[in-house]
């Protein structure tokens, strides 16, 4: 694909469409992830001398209706602080966006428009008659085949990818389309059926995958353990089997934990029982792995050769059921591994255990990190391609 660090942006109108889908809180950004990790892209068009015109989502409006509880007017102010410049909101931009060379404005919600979420056509070229040079940008939103992230990339005059997009899918790519390996992949989170496809394909490829929360305990309770009350799903028993024998038979495996910590209640407040696994009784609910499991798993990312993270594997708001998400975490920060880490309680985890420079690659997708775990073509990015193979 065609990147913007191959093109000469100055004089040039540049519309770039990044992920500043942050959250907010009293009307002010609460977590900044995002607009910094979009910070260099938009430095870079602006020392070029473009004409840099920003669009983005925040949130699920309502399509195609003005709402201010979805404006961007904190992120325009945000950004203006990180930039050190005045970033202008603007409502009205598809009539057109006065700007000189260096100067930048800020879109208002995409999603205010209508046919934004139907990657409606009309709409589509209306955007792309904005710019010489449309710049995907926007990984988190990458999967989305949306008027700004994919319509737009049809019709604009040069389509490319950002910064920011081209080294998420460099990183991801080095993941797992040629990893070094063993490739350790942990995958976390509460529920086996809305992760069932990332757990397939993974398992397809990884030499260990580690599984948490919710999802580990599908798979003990497919071992024939009792899980008592924990969060599982009794109709994934058999599929959780067969993924664990079809890992084993490629020579990998699912390793299952020896140990689990458990509570009666889901509360910050409730007591703590290390037990063994075996010993899990109808009351308990598991809420993280044990130290002995922990060291096990903490093993083998000291080991591998590539680390995947999706997922926390415990309860680690509450910081008695936080032990083992604690010490995977290090064994992430401590182990030689390229290691990548993606999705919004991965990198709170990421953040609590303060690992995040020790973390080879942080990822700003969620959706879009599992969509690409999942092996799909990201359709933001297959627009792309085919502009390029044009
Ligand atoms: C995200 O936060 O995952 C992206 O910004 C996409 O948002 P969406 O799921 O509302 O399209």
């Amino acid at each position: 694909i065609l990147k913007m660090t191959d093109l000469d942006l100055a004089g040039k109108r540049v519309l770039i469409r990044e992920d500043l889908n942050v959250p907010l809180k009293g009307g002010k950004v609460a977590d900044d992830t995002r607009i910094r990790a979009s910070l260099p892209t938009i430095q870079q068009a602006m020392q070029a001398g473009a004409k840099v015109m920003l669009m983005s989502h925040l949130g699920r409006p309502t399509e195609g209706e003005f709402d201010p509880a979805f404006s961007l007017a904190p992120v325009a102010d945000h950004l203006s602080h990180l930039l050190g410049q005045e970033v202008r909101l603007v409502s009205d931009w598809l009539e057109g966006i006065e700007l000189s060379e260096g100067q930048v404005a800020l879109c208002e919600n995409v999603r205010f428009n209508p046919g934004e979420k139907k990657n409606d056509e009309a709409l589509a070229k209306k955007m792309a008659a904005l710019c010489d040079i449309y710049v995907m940008d926007a990984f988190g939103s990458a999967h989305r085949a949306q008027a700004s992230t994919h319509g737009v990339a049809q019709y604009a005059p040069t389509a490319c990818a950002g910064p920011l997009l081209a080294g998420e899918l460099e990183a991801l790519e080095k993941a797992l389309d040629n990893p070094a390996r063993p490739l350790v992949a942990i995958v976390g989170g509460s529920k086996v059926s809305t992760k069932l496809t990332v757990l397939e394909s993974l398992s397809q490829v990884v030499d260990q995958l580690i599984v948490g929360g919710g999802i580990a305990n599908t798979f003990i309770a497919a071992a024939g353990y009792n899980v008592g009350k924990s969060l599982y799903e009794a109709d994934l028993l058999e599929t959780a089997k067969q993924l664990r024998v079809a890992a084993q038979e490629r020579g990998g495996d699912i390793p299952l934990p020896v140990d689990v910590v458990c509570g009666k209640e889901f509360s910050e407040s409730a007591e703590a029982t290390l037990k063994r696994i075996g010993e899990v009784t109808e009351d308990d609910m598991i809420f993280d792995v044990g130290p002995e499991t922990s060291k096990h798993f903490a093993q083998i990312l000291k080991g591998a050769g590539t680390i995947v993270w999706n997922g926390p594997v415990g309860v680690f708001e509450f910081d008695q059921f936080g032990e083992g998400t604690k010490a995977l975490s290090l064994a992430i920060a401590e182990s030689p591994a390229f290691s990548i880490a993606g999705g919004g309680d991965t990198l709170a985890a990421v953040a609590k255990y303060g690992v995040s420079d020790q973390v080879s690659y942080i990822s700003t997708g969620g959706g879009a990190f599992l969509e690409f775990l999942e092996g799909k073509k990201l359709p933001a990015v297959a627009i792309l391609e085919e502009r390029a193979s044009q």
